[in-house]
């Protein structure tokens, strides 16, 4: 299952993707074959708008954006049959989730939640509640997103039961894990991810495992415009299936799709995602244009 065996550009080719902003369009038949197939991790890009944009109809006009620049691109992988071709995932706030749904899903793009509460219903004013977020079809929750445990101060505990409760309710979560710049500096980039993978998953089975991601997204990194250089994620990335494989085996290591965040654009997403171990990428700022994310979604690996 390693993608390093194949090469990605191959596999570009494979599904006569065009580059990004082509509308060339290539008649010639191509024989498309599925990242199963392949026997390879199927991407996944996803967008986090996190609290933008200011307006439901600003939310409606970028969600139409990026849907109608997809259709114009010619062999576009990324609004393909989901199997075979790289998925894509928006994580629009809480009061455009539905709207934006409605939008996207014509293109096989599917809707997320950026937070659920992990109690089931209540008097948790202000929460909203898994069975919520399921119910209007979200696919997707994050969890442990940096800016959630500074910012709201939610614990590995709380993470934990987090991702417990989105599973249970037949959604995916995307673990959000990474060090800050203190920790950076302090060179325990490793020891960060090994404590947050292992907390944050503890009573996750083998099974449910296959419902989750992982986003490794270094904190510091994050909105700043300081990309982490490709050879150094994917050296934690391939830290990150070392801790899986120990805590569970090597077959949930070597499937386990873990993307990259943290300042990613049009200019950085080829050389990350033509990393034996990126699997695809978690991207905020550049999420909030839709040619950047329509770009970014149709990455063009290199060599
Ligand atoms: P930026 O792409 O703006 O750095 O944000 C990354 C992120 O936090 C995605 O969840």
């Amino acid at each position: 299952m390693k993608l390093s065996n194949i090469s990605l550009l191959a596999t570009a080719a494979l599904y006569g993707r065009a580059s990004a902003f082509s509308t060339v369009n290539n008649n010639a038949p191509v024989t498309r074959r599925t990242y199963t197939e392949l026997n390879m991790r199927q991407p996944i890009m996803a967008g986090n708008w996190k609290m933008n944009p200011a307006t439901e109809a600003d939310a409606l006009n970028l969600a139409n954006g990026f849907c109608a620049l997809l259709n114009e691109m010619a062999d576009t992988c990324a609004m393909d049959d989901k199997e075979g071709c790289t998925e894509v995932v928006l994580f629009p706030p809480f009061p455009f989730i539905s709207k934006v749904k409605d939008i996207v899903a014509k293109n096989g793009i599917s809707v997320g939640a950026q937070q659920v509460y992990y109690e089931d219903k209540g008097a948790f004013t202000g929460s909203v509640a898994a069975s919520m977020v399921k119910s209007v079809g979200c696919e997707y929750v994050l969890c442990g997103h940096s800016e959630r445990r500074t910012l709201f101060s939610d614990s590995d505990v709380n993470i934990n039961s987090k991702v417990k409760k989105v599973l249970e309710f037949g959604m995916k979560p995307i673990l959000c894990i990474g060090e800050t710049q203190e920790e950076y500096d302090l060179k325990i980039t490793k020891e960060v991810c090994a404590m947050q993978v292992s907390k944050d998953l503890a009573g996750v089975s083998k099974q449910e495992m296959k419902n989750v991601v992982i986003a490794y997204e270094p904190v510091w990194a994050i909105g700043t415009g300081l990309v982490c250089d490709a050879e150094s994620a994917n050296e934690v990335h391939k830290y990150i299936r070392s801790v899986l494989s120990k805590m569970y085996d090597d077959e949930v290591a070597q499937s386990m799709r873990i993307q990259y965040g943290g300042s990613v654009t049009p200019d950085s997403v080829d050389g990350l995602m033509a990393m034996s171990d990126i699997d695809g990428c978690l991207v905020g700022g550049a999420s909030l244009y839709a040619d950047k994310f329509a770009r970014i979604v149709n990455f063009q690996p290199l060599e």
